[in-house]
């Protein structure tokens, strides 16, 4: 009885203490196998559907790698940018860093109605929209990870957590890397992450300022290259043209590599924020040469980083709902 009870405590703690220890950091209970045995198919029934909506369009991986972003900053990977406006719900869609420019909901609610037949009432839209990142990261050509799982999804939105916790495009270096490390992510996080604009689009509106009055002092952002800005204001005027599009890495626009960051070292970062990396500490300046220099070394840093902020603050257990729907929470 002794032996069997010495053996059980021992048993117990072999078990129980990874647990426990994973408890303290934020997404612990998070593990890649969560829906092995709830359901199967889960990873392959996103993966096809995120897959088809790139085929369709190329920018829609950029898109939905973004998403995962604008959730995860705004109280955690709960997918509460995915709701829309209700009686007792004021959507996130609506933010300044949002309105007119987030999007991929479509291909989300494609997921979720996939999933949901196959397996109903059983994974997140949190889930489900941290999956659609990595495959999209994936399928534009660039590095693989495990994502841990297990999120619930929120029961509410905040509107001023995604005008606030944000970083803008116009912030300043310090003001973006507060905004990181409030979301326990550092500088290393946060130009590996940056690495995203190696894909997708940016408005006029989002860098205009850079082109014509960086100050307020009638002058252009001199850090941005001469001719790269007099070719940007072809087509982003000092007024109108708000939504006009522009890749933000002109060199592979839809590939996911290192010219993120060659551009910046040749000073055609497009956002101010991309520019900065380079310019306002010596931490961020030397991470861009790095990888700038080494592609091999950002991918493996992107993919790191892509975790810890998939990690942010996730609902688990019982708190948070799996959403039937991922635009609103479920009639209780
Ligand atoms: C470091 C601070 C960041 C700032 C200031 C910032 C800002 C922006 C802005 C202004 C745009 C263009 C939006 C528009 O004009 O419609 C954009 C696009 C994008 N951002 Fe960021 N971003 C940051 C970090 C990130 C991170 C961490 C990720 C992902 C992990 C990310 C992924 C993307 C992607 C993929 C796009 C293109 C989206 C599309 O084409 O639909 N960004 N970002
Ligand atoms: C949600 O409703 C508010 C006002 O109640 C409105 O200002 C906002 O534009 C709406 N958001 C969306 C995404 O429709
Ligand atoms: C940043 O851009 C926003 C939106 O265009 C603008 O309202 C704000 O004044 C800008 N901030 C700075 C510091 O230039
Ligand atoms: C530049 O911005 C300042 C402050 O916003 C404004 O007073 C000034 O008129 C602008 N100048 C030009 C040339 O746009």
């Amino acid at each position: 009885m002794a032996v069997s009870m010495t053996t059980f405590m021992l048993f117990s703690v072999l078990v129980f203490a990874p647990l426990c220890l994973s408890h303290k950091s934020n997404g612990g209970y998070l593990y890649p196998q969560y829906y092995d045995h709830s359901c199967p198919k889960a990873l392959e029934i996103v993966k096809s559907v995120v897959a088809k909506a790139v085929a369709k369009e190329t920018r829609m991986a950029a898109s939905l790698l973004r998403l995962h972003f604008h959730d995860c900053f705004v109280k955690g990977c709960d997918a509460s940018v995915l709701l829309d406006n209700s009686s007792n719900i004021i959507s996130e869609k609506g933010s300044n860093p949002n309105r007119n420019s987030a999007r991929g909901f479509e291909v989300i609610d494609d997921i979720k109605s996939a999933l949901e037949k196959e397996c109903p009432g059983t994974v997140s839209c949190a889930d489900a929209l941290a999956l659609a990142a990595r495959d999209s990261t994936v399928l534009a050509g660039g590095p693989t990870w495990d994502v841990p799982l297990g999120r619930k999804d929120s029961k509410g939105a905040s509107i001023s957590g995604s005008n606030n916790m944000i970083p803008a495009p116009n912030n300043t270096f310090q003001t973006i890397l507060t905004k990181f490390k409030l979301q326990g992510l550092n500088v290393v996080d946060l130009v590996a992450l940056s690495g995203s604009h190696t894909i997708g689009n940016s408005r006029c509106t989002s860098f205009r300022q850079r082109l014509y009055n960086q100050s307020g002092n009638g002058q252009p952002d001199y850090s941005l290259d001469r001719s790269y800005a007099a070719q940007l204001r072809k087509n982003c005027p000092r007024s109108g043209g708000d939504q006009n599009l522009f890749f933000l890495d002109f060199v592979s626009p839809t590939k996911f590599d290192n010219f993120y960051f060659k551009n910046i070292l040749a000073s055609k970062g497009l956002l101010s924020s991309d520019q900065i990396l380079l310019t306002k500490s010596s931490a961020s300046m030397d991470l861009v040469k790095k990888y700038a220099e080494n592609n091999e070394l950002f991918f493996e840093q992107f993919a790191k980083s892509m975790v810890k902020m998939g990690n942010i603050t996730p609902l688990t257990g019982s708190r948070g709902e799996i959403r039937k729907t991922c635009r609103k929470i479920n009639k209780s």
